[in-house]
C-alpha cells in the first residue's frame, strides 16, 4: 500500500515536456502581464534602479552586506579595474541568533551593525580610507522590496518561514536602508549604502562582471526568484518616466508565480494551508530548499499512517520525530534528503544513518530515495521551466535568421550549489524542453555569490567620482 500511495503520488508530481512548456508560456504571460501595471501579475516584477550591470572598470574599497540566505555575511571587496579586477576579496559569514528574530527591528539591526563594525575593524594592508572619505556599501536584502532609488526601499512583505518570524519586527513597509543606517550611526560606524539590491539582482550583476554574455540570474536555495534584463521599450508602467528609459535589471519574484499548470498535490496544499504566509509563494513552496524536505515528511507520515508503511518497526520516538517538522527540514539547510538522496551505497547506509532507527528494512529506504526523486525532481523541471519562461519573454529562445545569440543565466544558492543531482536534473531538463537552442544557452555558478554584485553596484553608484581618487 505504502508502493500506491508512492505512485500516486509519483504521478501527481508529474512534469512532462508537454506540461513543462505549459508552465513556462504561464511564466511569459505574467511577465508580461507584470510588467504591464503595477499589481497586474501574481509576479511583482520590480523594476530596480540598475541600469548599468558592472563594466569592469569598477575600482577602490567596496563592502557589501547580505542579508537573507541562509547565512547572513559582510564583505570587503578591493577591485582594481579592468586590467585587475577582484583584488583582493574576504568575508565573513555570521548567523542571526534565533531570538532576534522575533524581537524588535533595532535589535535585529543593531546586532547588523555591530557585526559589521567589528569587520570594518579588521581592514589591514594599508586599505584604510582617508578621514574624509566614507566607507560605502552594497545592501543586499533578499526579499520583496518596493524601490524608492537605487538605495532605498520599503519592505513589501516577508518570505521564506525563518523570516515569516520577523513579521512582528514590524519592518514592513519601513525604508530597510534607513533603518541600518540608524543601526549604524548607533554603533558609531560611519558607513553609506550606495545601492540597494535583491540577491537575485546581486547575482545578475556579479555574473556580467565575469561574463558580459550573463542575460539573468536565478536563485536557487532557501527560497527562490529570478531576475533578468529587461529592454526599457517592454516596460509600459514606466512609460512616461523618460529619464528611467533605459534597460533594466528586473526582480520577478517568481516564487509566488502560480498557475493552473503547476502539478500540485494535496501535500502541498496542506503544506501550504499549514505555513505561516498560506495562498503565497506557491511555486517556492514546490521547488526550493526551505520546503522540499518537508513535503518528504508529509508523504511519509501519510505512509505510516494508512499503510502501516514501518510504523510497526519504529519506537515512539521515531513517530514523533517524523511528526516533528524539523525531522527532514531543509534539503540543503540540513542535508539531510540530499545525502538520502546521493546514497550509492547498495544496502542505503547513508538513508539509515539519516533517519536512525525508522528505517531498519532496505525496502523502507528504497521507498524514501524514490521519494526525494519525486520531489526533487519536480522542483528542479519546473525551475527549468521558469528559466524557459524568461528566455522566451526576452526573445532568447530560438535560433533566429542561424545567428548564435550565447544567452548566460547566472546560478547560485545553496539547492543549486550542494544537491548535484537537482541541479543536473534542471540543466537536463533545459536541453529536453529547448532541444537546439540549448546549444546557446549556458548556465553558470556565480561564485561570488550576489555579495560581490552588491559591492560592485555599491562602487558604480559611488558618491565619488574618479577625480577624488
Ligand atoms: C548566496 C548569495 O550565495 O546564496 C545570497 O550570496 C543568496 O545573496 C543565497 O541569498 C541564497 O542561497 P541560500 O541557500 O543561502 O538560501
Ligand atoms: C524569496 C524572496 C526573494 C529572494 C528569494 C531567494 O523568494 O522573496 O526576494 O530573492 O527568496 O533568496
Amino acid at each position: 500500500q505504502a508502493l500506491s500511495i508512492l505512485r500516486e503520488f509519483e504521478e501527481k508530481c508529474g512534469t512532462p515536456i508537454s506540461k513543462l512548456k505549459q508552465v513556462a508560456d504561464a511564466m511569459t504571460v505574467e511577465m508580461h502581464a507584470g510588467v504591464a501595471s503595477e499589481g497586474g501579475s501574481k509576479l511583482k516584477m520590480i523594476i530596480s534602479y540598475i541600469d548599468n550591470l558592472p563594466t569592469g572598470d569598477e575600482k577602490g574599497l567596496f563592502y557589501a552586506l547580505d542579508l537573507g540566505g541562509t547565512n547572513f555575511r559582510v564583505l570587503r571587496v578591493h577591485l582594481g579595474g579592468k586590467e585587475h579586477r577582484v583584488v583582493k576579496q574576504e568575508f565573513e559569514e555570521v548567523s542571526i541568533p534565533p531570538h532576534l528574530m522575533t524581537g524588535s527591528s533595532d535589535a535585529l539591526f543593531d546586532f547588523i551593525a555591530s557585526a559589521l563594525a567589528k569587520f570594518v575593524a579588521t581592514e589591514s594592508d594599508g586599505l584604510h580610507f582617508s578621514p574624509d572619505r566614507q566607507r560605502e556599501m552594497g545592501f543586499t536584502f533578499s526579499f520583496p522590496v518596493r524601490q524608492t532609488s537605487i538605495s532605498s526601499g520599503t519592505l513589501i512583505k516577508w518570505t521564506k518561514g525563518f523570516s515569516i518570524e520577523m513579521i512582528r519586527l514590524i519592518l514592513v513597509g519601513q525604508d530597510v536602508v534607513g533603518e541600518l543606517t540608524k543601526a549604524m550611526e548607533r554603533v558609531g560606524l560611519d558607513m553609506r549604502v550606495t545601492a540597494l539590491v535583491n540577491d537575485t539582482i546581486g547575482t545578475l550583476a556579479g555574473g556580467r562582471y565575469h561574463n558580459p554574455d550573463v542575460v539573468a540570474a536565478v536563485i536557487l536555495g532557501t527560497g527562490t526568484n529570478a531576475a533578468y534584463v529587461e529592454r526599457a521599450h517592454a516596460i509600459p508602467k514606466w512609460h512616461g518616466l523618460l529619464q528611467f528609459y533605459l534597460n533594466r535589471g528586473t526582480c520577478m519574484e517568481w516564487g509566488n508565480f502560480r498557475s493552473s499548470h503547476l502539478p500540485l498535490t494535496e501535500y502541498d496544499e496542506a503544506l501550504d494551508a499549514e505555513s505561516l504566509n498560506p495562498g503565497e509563494q506557491i511555486s517556492e513552496k514546490i521547488i526550493s530548499g526551505m520546503y522540499l524536505g518537508e513535503i518528504v515528511r508529509r508523504v511519509l507520515c501519510r505512509m505510516a499512517e494508512e499503510a502501516a508503511f514501518f510504523w510497526r518497526y519504529c519506537s515512539s520516538k521515531t513517530k514523533n520525530s517524523l511528526y516533528t517538522k524539523v525531522c527532514l527540514y531543509c534539503f540543503h539547510r540540513t542535508p539531510h534528503t540530499s545525502a538520502m538522496y546521493h546514497d550509492t551505497s547498495p544496502d542505503l547506509k547513508i538513508v539509515a544513518t539519516k533517519l536512525k532507527d525508522i528505517l531498519e528494512l532496505l525496502k523502507m529506504r528504497k521507498v524514501i530515495v524514490e521519494l526525494c526523486d519525486i520531489v526533487a525532481s519536480r522542483g528542479a523541471r519546473l525551475s527549468a521551466a521558469g528559466i524557459v519562461g524568461i528566455l522566451k519573454k526576452t526573445g532568447r529562445d530560438a535560433v533566429k535568421d542561424g545567428e548564435k545569440q550565447k544567452s548566460v543565466v547566472s546560478l547560485d544558492g545553496g539547492l543549486y550549489e550542494h544537491y548535484t543531482k537537482f541541479r543536473t536534473c534542471m540543466e537536463d531538463t533545459l536541453v529536453e524542453v529547448l532541444g537546439d537552442v540549448s546549444n546557446n544557452i549556458v548556465i553558470e555558478h556565480s561564485n561570488d555569490g550576489s555579495g560581490i554584485g552588491a559591492a560592485l553596484l555599491a562602487a558604480s553608484h559611488s558618491q565619488y567620482t574618479e577625480a577624488d581618487e
